[in-house]
């Protein structure tokens, strides 16, 4: 049995994700974490919600309630949404938790005692009317270069110059509009990751089996010189983890929280210590600790190509930094953007399907089966409802869902609701096992490479091999001359519904229990040998034709959605 740590990129609290979120991390990371519990291994899956940050604060703001308590709603209202896409995370966390804060600061003092924290004073731009310091793309102002009004502190959209908020012509603040600005100094930490470049490049050159996206995109940042700079790790904000050296206060930093980005990450170990805390196991030391066994752990973590960066770099620099026994990732598993009709998923136009919305239109098994076999993994991959229709219709409703009924009405109708005796097999089913072992073999080899999209193409050829012997060995015509062999064939079909049921678990949890429970059956062990395999259900075991479990699209339904995300959300 082997041990899998696996995480998701931990989303961020403001509002609720997209699909195009969904399946860049979240979802092909619960695949993964329930396949490796069908294969009897040891799973830890961890994610949390991303707590801290000037957006959170913003929102707050909007929403018009203190920032701890829109944050504390809005976990909810995630873990919710995941819980009903049965996102099976074994604890569900929250980066602003005491346990992260602790971590956090201790991970800061670390740092600091190796020699690799450096105390900066620096001009930034300060707004009395907000009250705050503003980060660089919360002012806006006139293009020194080209004129262009609506520039950014950080960028010029329209000429695309790297600004600095100084350049800015009549700068002001984006939250409320003032042109009360003022440059002050103030003092930041940051980290001497630049120094570290030899080591990191090592460790990235170690991994030659990580996804040529991950490598690409590690080297591209490590070999920039941007990549690596030295990183601000605090900021002047209210909200977040305050700057501490472990429980000591920092000198200097009084009021100073740290950056999003240096406290996110560190959640991913926090949060195992909150699942202990949860009451819902005893050790995380040793998932996380190597001098506490977490040297057998397999860690594998899911994100989009965006936050690629900050795990093969930022995130590193941190556990390597405090010269500490922490687990470092294994592999690094990431996904290009998922696009939808036509364009980007936009959460700020409220353009395309949002999580909440999805699962109000249909269950979440059609959501998980179009978005997993569609999966952005060599390319970016887009989003249609005449696609998500045909696939649904075809894929779940004609080949998995028809093949289901078929068999389970056709014996209730000739030999009752109980698996039915016949011989033994004959060529075609010898052949049939033969076909299945080979695409059993080759859908694992996927499943364990995570190749997401090829997994699904062969467990949906292994549910038309079944649709195609049924054709063919045809045991409505077979039964008037042959009852005995008709009674064969079946037996073995509903015994391929058992096998269907274990091998699309990760896929469509639901459907799966239901065609359990429909078989009258808890033997959910993974299938080692098909011809056993298809042997689990003994003539006069009994069973029930489910009810339908995927119905079809129809041509209104989807012109209805059409209309309905193509705009604003409501
Ligand atoms: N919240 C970030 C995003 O949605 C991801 C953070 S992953 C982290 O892009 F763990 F590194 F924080
Ligand atoms: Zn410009």
């Amino acid at each position: 049995m082997a041990r899998h740590l696996i995480t998701s990129a931990i989303p961020y609290i403001n509002g609720i994700k997209h699909l195009g979120n969904l399946v860049g991390s979240q979802l092909p990371a619960d695949l993964f974490a329930r396949y490796q519990r069908g294969r009897g291994h040891e799973v830890m899956f961890l994610c949390a919600t991303d707590e801290h940050g000037t957006p959170a604060e913003l929102a707050a703001a909007k929403a018009g309630k203190p920032v701890a308590e829109y944050c504390a709603e809005m976990h909810e209202t995630q873990a919710e949404i995941a819980r009903g896409f049965r996102l099976s995370f074994d604890h569900f966390g929250r980066s602003s938790s005491p346990q992260n804060h602790r971590l956090t600061q201790h991970f800061a003092a670390r740092l600091d005692q190796a020699g690799l924290i450096e105390e900066r004073v620096e001009t930034q731009i300060y707004s009395k009317a907000d009250g705050r310091y503003l980060p660089d793309r919360y002012i806006e102002g006139t293009c020194p270069n080209c004129g262009f009004e609506s520039a950014r502190g950080d960028q010029c959209d329209n000429c695309t110059k790297q600004l600095d908020p100084i350049d800015l012509i009549e700068p002001r603040s984006v939250i409320s509009g003032s042109t009360d600005l003022e440059p002050r100094e103030t003092k930041h930490l940051y980290l001497k990751q630049s120094g570290m470049r030899g080591q990191l490049q090592d460790w990235i050159d170690s991994k030659g089996d990580w996804p040529v996206l991950t490598t690409s995109i590690a080297k591209k940042w490590l070999n920039d010189g941007d990549g690596l700079q030295d990183r601000g790790i605090t900021r002047d904000l209210d909200w977040g983890i305050p700057v501490k050296k472990g429980e000591e206060d920092w000198p200097g930093m009084e009021g100073k929280v740290f950056y999003v980005w240096f406290d996110a990450p560190i959640e991913y170990i926090a949060c195992a210590q909150e699942w202990v805390d949860a009451g819902k196991g005893d050790d995380w030391e040793r998932w996380w600790r190597t001098d506490r066994g977490a040297d057998d752990v397999r860690y594998t973590q899911f994100m989009g190509k965006d936050n690629v960066p900050f795990h093969t770099l930022s995130f590193p620099a941190t556990i390597l930094g405090s010269g500490e026994p922490w687990k470092l990732v294994d592999y690094i598993k990431s996904f290009n953007y998922l696009n939808y009709d036509g364009g980007q998923f936009s959460t700020s136009r409220g353009r395309g399907v949002f999580m909440d919305q999805a699962l109000e239109v249909l269950p979440a098994d059609y959501w998980r089966w179009w978005l997993l076999s569609h999966a952005p993994e060599s390319s970016d991959a887009e989003f249609t409802w005449e696609n998500f229709q045909q696939s649904v219709n075809k894929d779940l409703a004609d080949v998995l869902g028809n093949f289901v009924s078929r068999v389970t009405k056709f014996c209730r109708s000739k030999f009752g609701e109980e698996v039915p005796a016949g011989g033994a097999h004959g060529e075609r089913e010898t052949a049939l096992i033969a076909d299945l072992e080979r695409r059993l073999r080759a859908y694992e080899g996927h499943m364990d490479a995570i190749e997401v999209r090829k997994a699904a193409m062969e467990l949906r050829g292994i549910w038309v091999a079944g649709n195609e012997y049924l054709q063919d060995a045809a045991p409505w015509a077979t039964f008037k001359t042959e009852p005995e062999t008709a009674a064969m064939q079946i037996r073995l079909a509903l015994n391929l519904i058992r096998l269907y049921a274990v091998l699309s678990a990760p896929f469509i949890p639901d459907a799966s229990a239901q065609l359990m429970q429909a078989m009258k059956t808890e033997d959910d062990a993974w299938p080692g040998d098909v011809a056993q395999a298809l042997s689990a259900l003994q003539a006069g075991h009994g069973f029930a034709v489910p009810e339908v479990s995927f119905r079809k699209i129809t041509d209104e339904e989807r012109e209805g959605w059409q209309v309905r995300f193509a705009g604003k959300r409501d």
